[in-house]
């Protein structure tokens, strides 16, 4: 076993550092507090190539591999959750599945431009009725020959109005369940296709999560991902590889509030000496480092396991699980280590806190992770 980065993976990593610390952090309390989309950020990352990291230079992508996704997604996450979502959601629930299952066709027109960020794409399965039970689609593509017709809601979609790219899962043969769902890609603009209103959130306020509504919608057959009645499975294949995005988004929320709960810590002066100085404060940073390092690791199996080509389904659900609950516990100390200034947006780690909730709810909430996790256990 090497516990060793590549040359190539560090000059990743501190690119990725770079960018997060000169581009994202100007600007991130206010984007948060005026939900504002980082779109510029976002072109940026497109053109430094981290919109496509893992697709091949053939479709436009940078050819990296899934640990090089994980320390980006940490970083990036250190600083600004709400774009960092726009990269995992990019690479892991669009690119990937265009990559592995989509025909050249629909990789010459769809993949290409996606990989090079100059597009971006959404991954459309949730609904107002199907969260968690993501079998019971409401959503219908109806078969008319050439096309499907599509009518129904999705909702929480992230990149819901910045993306021109939707893959979208919806019922063509109920009486199938899982095995009648069909994975569509939908463009922006196919009339029938309305945008709701942006979410209100908690956290990851940047991020740009609408509804979905689609009223009579013709997509072209050509359009399906995989065979008919695929759609399902190419979803869980690719919440896969999304897991460990969002695993690792959740571990870059804990080590940037742990960093800067360890830089006040060696500032603030309380009893004559630094809080660094007291026990209590040693005792909580030494258990954040802890899980952070642990959350890390399992982060890195998850995607080493996928840069080898063998299953990764437990060890992203694994990853996703812990990480989002360290993300939380760390957050929380670090707030409580920043006393009243950790409860002012100044500060930022009021906000990583707010963030850090939501990596134990999409892409599977932490209850889903456990079901696959013991699927697999029990198997
Ligand atoms: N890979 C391939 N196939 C898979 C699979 C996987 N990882 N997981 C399940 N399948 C297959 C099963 O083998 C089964 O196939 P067969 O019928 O051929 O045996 C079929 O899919 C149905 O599987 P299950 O019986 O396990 O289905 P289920 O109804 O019990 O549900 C579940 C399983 C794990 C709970 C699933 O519904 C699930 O993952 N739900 C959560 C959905 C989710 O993560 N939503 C997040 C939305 S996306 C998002 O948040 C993105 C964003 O914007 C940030």
């Amino acid at each position: 076993m090497y516990f060793e980065f590549t040359e190539e993976q560090m000059m990743i990593r501190q690119a990725a550092r770079e960018f997060a610390q000169t581009e994202l952090k100007p600007g991130v309390i206010e984007r948060d507090e005026h939900q504002k989309f980082p779109g510029e950020q976002i072109k940026k990352l497109g053109e430094l190539g981290f919109l496509g990291m893992m697709v091949s230079p053939e479709y436009g992508g940078s050819g990296m591999d899934a640990i090089s996704y994980v320390l980006v997604m940490e970083e990036l996450s250190k600083i600004d959750a709400s774009a960092s979502v726009v990269v995992s959601v990019n690479n892991s629930l669009v690119c990937f599945g265009l990559e592995k299952y989509g025909t050249e066709a629909q990789k010459q027109k769809y993949l290409l431009p996606l990989a090079k960020g100059e597009k971006i794409g959404a991954f459309c399965l949730s609904e107002p009725e199907a969260g968690s039970d993501a079998t019971s689609q409401k959503t219908t593509a109806v078969d008319m020959g050439d096309h499907y017709l599509l009518n129904g809601v999705k909702n929480w979609i992230t990149n819901g109005n910045s993306a021109s790219t939707y893959i979208v899962m919806a019922q063509t043969d109920a009486s199938k369940r899982h095995n009648g769902i069909n994975a569509l890609i939908v463009e922006k603009g196919m009339p029938g296709f309305t945008i709701g209103a942006k979410e209100n959130k908690m956290g990851i306020r940047g991020s740009d999560t609408h509804s979905l509504m689609f009223t009579d919608v013709k997509v072209p057959k050509e359009n399906r991902l995989g065979d008919e009645g695929f759609g399902f499975k190419f979803a869980m294949t690719t919440l896969e590889g999304g897991r460990i995005g969002i695993a690792s988004q959740a571990l870059g929320i804990a080590s940037g509030a742990y960093e800067l709960a360890v830089q006040y810590s060696k500032e603030r002066k309380a009893f004559g000496k630094t809080i660094a100085d007291l026990q209590a404060t040693q005792f909580k940073l030494a258990d954040m480092a802890t899980e952070i390092e642990a959350a890390r690791l399992l982060c890195l199996k998850a995607a080493w396991l996928k840069d080898k080509g063998l299953p990764y389904s437990q060890a992203s659900s694994m990853a996703k699980l812990y990480a989002s609950d360290v993300a939380m516990r760390v957050t929380v100390e670090a707030v409580q280590i920043h006393g009243g200034y950790g409860f002012v947006k100044d500060f930022h780690v009021e906000r990583l806190m707010r963030d850090a909730k939501i990596t134990q709810i999409y892409e599977g909430t932490s209850e889903i992770q456990r079901i696959v996790i013991s699927r697999e256990v029990l198997k």
